[in-house]
């Protein structure tokens, strides 16, 4: 368990924030300049993925959530589409084989109608097998889009509402939130984006209203759990007042 300082005065044992959520970025570029091709930045992001999933659980995170695939990124190439399912794929049957050592929660987000069927496959065994685990749970977001889930909910409770389960005055925060892929997760308390970029690329739009964002030049699959320490020491830096104010 790392030690973190507070802004002022001695060093002293925090817990980390419960959910921290990443978004996986410098993949390509991490490949590019050692002369790979891009794929090979995947390959060693999801490698890192499995080393960070696996320190949060360990450090006593209750929540990861990783943007993994953006609705917007089926504009890549055939290619690196392909080497990315292939690459969840991978992950999904080890860590099918890994379950009982590990005991992660894997929970998937976003729009997986569009997955192929032996991925969706593997998503649901993954689901079904890991449902016991109640200590860590780590949520993969797939053909996921902030917007894309915000207007998803918006039908649905629109569907509710036709049906005659629901009213529209009936809708809160607190109820459009149980349409959403969250439902029942605790919004992030730390939004973390690698490789330099500083932009939320419609990753949890809904769930980040009061996140802390912490941005490192390092691209992801040069993070390491000592990065993830130095944003978790910064979150800790940080005042979060909620709207309120500093006391
Ligand atoms: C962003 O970097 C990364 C992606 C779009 C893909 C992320 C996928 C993985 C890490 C592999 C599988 C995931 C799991 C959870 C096993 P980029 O390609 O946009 O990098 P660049 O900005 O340097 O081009």
């Amino acid at each position: 368990m790392p030690l973190f300082k507070k802004k002022q005065g001695d060093a002293v044992q925090l817990p980390p924030p419960k959910h921290v959520a990443i978004i996986m970025d410098g993949n390509g570029r991490w490949a590019t300049r050692k002369g790979l091709p891009r794929t090979a930045g995947h390959a060693a992001g999801s490698e890192v993925f499995r080393r960070i999933a696996t320190y949060c659980r360990d450090i006593g995170m209750d929540y990861l959530t990783v943007y993994a695939f953006s609705t917007e990124n089926w504009k890549r190439s055939q290619e690196e589409v392909s080497a990315i399912m292939g690459l969840l794929k991978k992950y999904l049957f080890e860590a099918l084989e890994k379950m009982e050592r590990d005991q992660i929660r894997l929970k998937f987000f976003g729009d997986l109608s569009r997955l192929s069927p032996d991925l969706l496959e593997l998503i649901d065994r993954t689901d079904k097998t890991s449902a016991k685990y109640e200590g860590f749970q780590a949520n993969i977001c797939l053909n996921y889009g902030g917007r894309d889930e915000i207007v998803r909910a918006a039908r649905a409770f629109a569907r509710d509402c036709a049906a005659g389960v629901r009213k529209p005055e009936d809708l809160t925060e607190a109820l459009f939130g149980s349409y959403l892929y969250s439902a029942g997760i605790p919004d992030p308390d730390l939004i973390i984006r690698p490789s330099g970029e500083e932009r939320i690329s419609n990753f949890l739009l809904w769930q980040s209203a009061y996140a802390e964002y912490y941005f490192t030049d390092v691209l992801w699959p040069d993070f390491t759990p000592a990065e993830l320490d130095k944003a978790i020491a910064a979150y800790f830096r940080r005042d979060r007042r909620f709207g309120g104010v500093k006391r």
